[in-house]
């Protein structure tokens, strides 16, 4: 058979259009096999609005999802934890800390409700404060004393977030500048939070700083457990574990006086897990300056620096709450000051000792008082220090 030219030549073309056409094809679906792939991929760092402050800035919400279902919402209004999903033990997820449904109600007045503290979380006694020779006046927001950060500490302000994804699960950077005078405090203090949210329900948060003038620093989270996930009703009904022999008794404004007191034979003594309910009632002068629990705990050393400082647990439901951290103390506070006048998420009011709060930290007023722990930050030195709540049922 003779072949003419022309017939080779459009032989060709067709055979290279098919090819074409069908390396086209694959490619396509490859690439519905990739957005495939990636769309059954939960995506655990969700992004949304949560509100605008009175100057119009934006204040965005993060929601970092695990495998497991849980849920942490973060916004970047004082890096708070406004909510936070937990399984019980029929697998049923509920909300376990206390907030608000919105940014209004945030600003209109919050007892720190998820917060992150900073720079000194805790009190300084008098606002005062010297350092190398040099006395510090801070704002008095608490009686005679500063608290935990002053008028607008780091529960108040804005920080910039960059959600990431690692190996270890979802990631949330929180940072912020904290100018040199900033509510008094010397130096200008760059801050770096991580909160990350791991598969085996544990929100592992790495504090970091550093600062260009000797000052000092104090970092803690402030969220109100309510294991039950009825979060207006008390958590009296919660058994509280603290790795701790003695606590630091406190005067009348809650400043510490110095003492290392055994907790043994006290109510204080919960080194075997007891309900908070207990003993809260009981008739002890440190019980009746605090209105209950409000005390910091010393936390008894472990083989490792991390190591287990607070356990919470709510039978009822099954909820277990484990609390792991590098520092020196828990400040353990049994919501006392909560009054009834603030609106719960989802309807109802907070009620007297409606969530508890178990913050890691050094002691308080330890600016003042030469046998703690120092939390003098020089420059050239990086603050680090970490603390991970891990969820779980029994
Ligand atoms: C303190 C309480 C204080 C509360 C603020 C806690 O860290 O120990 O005394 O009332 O924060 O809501």
């Amino acid at each position: 058979m003779r072949i003419t030219k022309p017939f080779i030549f459009y032989g060709i073309l067709l055979m290279a259009l098919v090819n074409m056409g069908c390396k086209q094809s694959k490619k396509e679906n490859q690439s519905e096999m990739e957005i495939e792939t990636t769309a059954s991929k939960p995506n655990p760092i969700e992004e949304t609005t949560f509100g605008k402050m009175p100057n119009g800035t934006e204040v965005k919400k993060f929601t970092l999802k695990n495998e497991a279902g849980t849920e942490v919402d973060v916004i970047t209004y004082g890096g708070i934890i406004t909510r936070w999903t937990a399984p019980d033990r029929n697998g049923f997820y509920d909300d376990v800390v206390l907030g608000f449904d919105n940014l209004d109600q945030y600003l209109e007045g919050n007892p720190y409700f998820g917060a992150l503290i900073g720079r000194y979380g805790n009190r300084i006694a008098k606002g005062k404060f010297s350092l190398d020779g040099k006395t510090y006046t801070l704002a008095t927001n608490d009686g005679d004393n500063h608290l935990h950060g002053g008028e607008k500490g780091f529960d108040k302000v804005i920080l910039d977030a960059m959600p990431k994804e690692d190996e270890e699960g979802a990631v949330l950077v929180l940072t912020y500048t904290s100018e040199d005078g900033e509510e008094g405090y010397p130096g200008k203090l760059d801050v770096k939070v991580t909160y990350t949210l791991t598969d085996d329900n544990a929100l592992d948060i790495q504090y970091e700083a550093v600062t260009d003038k000797p000052t000092v620093v104090n970092l803690t989270q402030h969220s109100y457990f309510n294991l039950s996930g009825q979060l207006s009703k008390p958590v009296l009904d919660h058994k509280i574990h603290l790795n701790a022999d003695t606590y630091l008794p406190v005067d009348g404004g809650l400043i510490p006086t110095g003492e290392f007191r055994e907790v043994a034979g006290t109510p204080f003594d919960f080194t075997e897990p007891k309900l908070i309910g207990k003993e809260i009632e009981a008739d002890n002068e440190q019980l009746g300056l605090g209105q209950g629990y409000d005390h910091c705990w010393v936390l008894n050393e472990g083989k490792d620096s991390f190591r287990l400082a607070a356990s919470a647990y709510h039978e009822k439901t099954g909820r277990f709450m484990e609390v792991y951290t590098n520092e020196p103390g828990i400040q353990f506070y049994s919501g006392n000051f909560l009054d009834g006048t603030l609106p719960a998420k989802g309807g109802g009011t907070y009620v007297k000792r409606s969530g508890f709060c178990l913050e890691t930290q050094h002691y308080p007023d330890s600016p003042n008082q030469s046998d703690f722990p120092s939390v003098r930050l020089n420059p050239g030195e990086k603050y680090t220090t970490r603390t991970m709540y891990k969820l779980s049922t029994k």
